[in-house]
């Protein structure tokens, strides 16, 4: 099925999804999926059975959602949350739960990292409730069940498994201190009526969901954050959608790592860092990729987690890549950075490398450096669909959006092609 517009206006009305952001393959991959699955031979048919299903318009936008999350992304900001819900709290008088949404709560991985996270501080079972929502049904209901896999337990510290987990013969089901603090349902964020009825939260998570709008919708939900964050609450972001927080008013808290922002701050403002949107494309060679955290500095020493360890017996090429993954998705750029510069050092360059590089340069607000590395993945291997997604939204968000446009177009071609090695 060829681009059509038409599908990329029902996913931007719906779920505020917008093409620019995530370019148009990822739209039309699922496009095509759905087509076939439901048996249409033309894109005017699949439209009509669209139009006529309102099942068929959930699933194509179950295929067409990125439910990447993990349990305890970005740390820091947990003990944060830990740290202030303590002084709420206390500024309450202790005569309420504390609440706390996290929109979108994906498959549940955030909000039990919340409720985790404050068991762990010490708050009691009544001193705080957390609601997790999303508008995908499926994920809710895998949130629900609380069964988790390898790929929701990411870095060094996963102590906390043996505390709230039981193993399982299909992975580790979350234990009942945890699932009853946390209530989940399903909602989308564009519905202005979005939990009128509930009295304001004091900490919102709203994180890696503003990435994939336009500025228009991004301000729409902005607004319904606003409203569903208490006027002395905190709203916490994910690390590429600080800038836009910024435009809109409101003021980081000025911990590091945390992305916390606040409607009333008596703390500095955080230097304006312009990053550009990570779009989110499935890594090829170091699977599991993440944003990584951007600034070294770890203000909760207590609550950190250990210093990255380098995995013994990194001397080839494919456990250093997996170990400069290892330390990105931890947020350890630092670390991350100087594991790039000794495999250039030891080894030929390889794309990925690079494109860790642009990433690591991107999320810290270096453009021109990140470009740089972009570019070299991308003389390396011209087809690096990261590399290009990447750099796409790097371009988009300086304004230029035909070179953003063209490099989607490769990204995209390079997926039709990748796809199709893949059916042979
Ligand atoms: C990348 S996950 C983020 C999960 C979690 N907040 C995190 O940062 O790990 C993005 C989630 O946004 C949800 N989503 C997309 N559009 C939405 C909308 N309009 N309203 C509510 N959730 C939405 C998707 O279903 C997906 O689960």
């Amino acid at each position: 099925m060829s681009y059509d517009q038409r599908f990329f206006d029902f996913l931007k009305e719906r779920i505020g999804l917008d093409v620019t952001s995530v370019g148009p393959a990822i739209i039309e991959r699922a496009v095509r999926q759905r087509s076939t699955a439901s048996n249409a031979q033309t894109a005017d048919e699949y439209w009509r059975t669209l139009q006529a299903s309102s099942d068929e318009q959930q699933a194509l936008i179950e295929a067409v959602i990125v439910p990447e999350t993990w349990f305890f992304r970005y740390p820091e900001s947990f003990a944060t949350l830990a740290k202030l819900a303590s002084r709420r709290l206390a500024e309450i008088n202790n005569l309420r739960a504390l609440r706390i949404l996290s929109l979108p709560c994906s498959t549940g991985e955030e909000p039990y990292s919340i409720a985790m996270a404050l068991l762990d501080a010490g708050f009691k079972p009544h001193q705080f409730k957390v609601d997790g929502m999303d508008v995908s049904p499926l994920s809710v209901e895998k949130a629900r069940r609380a069964l988790y896999g390898k790929n929701s337990f990411r870095g060094e510290d996963l102590s906390y498994r043996e505390r709230y987990f039981t193993a399982e013969n299909d992975g580790y089901h979350l234990n009942s201190r945890v699932l009853d603090q946390v209530r989940l349902q399903v909602g989308n964020v564009l519905d202005p009526a979005l939990l009128a009825n509930e009295p304001p939260f004091d900490f919102v998570f709203c994180r890696n969901l503003l990435i994939y709008f336009d500025l228009a919708t991004q301000k729409q939900v902005f607004e319904v954050l606003k409203r569903l964050t208490h006027v002395d609450g905190v709203l916490f972001i994910g690390p590429a959608e600080g800038s836009l927080l910024g435009r809109l008013g409101m003021r980081s808290i000025g911990i590091a790592q945390s992305f916390a922002f606040s409607r009333h701050s008596d703390a500095e403002p955080e230097p304006f860092i312009p990053a550009p949107a990570p779009v989110p494309v499935p890594t090829r060679q170091v699977p599991r990729q993440a944003v990584p955290a951007p600034v070294p500095r770890r203000p909760f020493a207590s609550a950190a987690r250990p210093a990255p360890v380098e995995k013994p017996g990194s001397s080839d090429a494919a456990a250093l890549l997996a170990n400069i993954a290892a330390l990105a998705n931890e947020g350890k750029s630092v670390e991350a950075r100087a594991a790039c510069d000794r495999y250039l050092r030891s080894h030929p360059p390889v794309a990925q490398v690079f494109y860790w590089l642009g990433l690591l340069s991107d999320i810290t607000g270096s453009v021109q450096e990140a470009q740089g590395f972009y570019r070299k993945a991308l003389y390396l291997e011209p087809q690096h669909s990261d590399a290009l997604m990447h750099l796409a939204a790097l371009l988009q968000s300086q304004g230029d959006s035909v070179g953003a446009r063209r490099l989607q177009d490769r990204a995209a071609r390079s997926e039709r092609a990748a796809d199709s090695e893949r059916k042979r």
